[in-house]
């Protein structure tokens, strides 16, 4: 993908936002990958799609600072120049978009990290994602919601590109009042009982 960059000639702002974007998508997928292991998730879409989802902005490099859409359907047709299928070009006509009802996980992932690497929260957006999630779980969406949050807020305030080397410290995290204890991956976030069925929810205990 940086090789078909360079041979767009993308500017050097938006070479960065895609690395940003895919490396939040990284997350978003794994923590999808360890929560939802029953949930198909094409994982390799979501990364292609998130390192793509502005390629538009080769074409239409006025829309880095600028709101406008011409990029998307430019995008597309950059991207099935180059030999990629229809499925992996659709991102970037998607990511600005989820109310379709036929949207997938991997949109709305892809969508999610467009947002999330610079800390920006959209709710119909995450209100969608916690009704996949919770559907395919069958747990509650408040439930899925709190996880969700957790994770968005961690990723948001520490987002990869701007970590130190080596990444952030891991500081395990106990929950005494269940026992849950500690929190093998920060990504996994706090205990998410409810405080009433003696669960240990403390959102400042977050591990980054
Ligand atoms: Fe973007």
């Amino acid at each position: 993908m940086a090789e078909l960059l360079r041979s767009l000639e993308a500017p050097r702002r938006l070479a960065a936002h895609l690395r940003a974007v895919h490396d939040v998508a990284v997350e978003l997928a794994d923590w999808v990958g360890d929560r939802y292991p029953d949930l198909a998730v094409d994982r390799n879409a979501v990364l292609f799609g998130a390192a793509t989802h502005d390629m538009g902005k080769t074409v239409h490099p006025e829309e880095l600072s600028e709101p406008g859409s011409a990029h998307e359907a430019a995008g597309r047709d950059v991207l099935l120049e180059h030999g990629f299928t229809t499925d992996l070009a659709r991102f970037v006509t998607t990511h600005a978009s989820w109310d379709s009802p036929d949207v997938t996980i991997e949109e709305l992932l892809v969508s999610t990290a467009d947002k999330i690497w610079k800390d920006k929260r959209v709710p119909d957006l995450e209100d969608r994602l916690v009704q996949v999630l919770a559907a395919a779980t069958g747990r509650e969406p408040w439930e899925e919601y709190l996880a969700l949050d957790d994770l968005l807020t961690q990723i948001g305030t520490h987002p990869p590109s701007a970590r130190p080397p080596g990444g952030l410290p891991h500081q395990p995290v106990t929950h005494p009042a269940c026992l849950l204890s500690p929190c093998p991956r920060w990504r996994l976030g706090p205990c998410l009982k409810p405080a009433a069925q003696g669960g240990g929810y403390v959102a400042a205990a977050a591990t980054v």
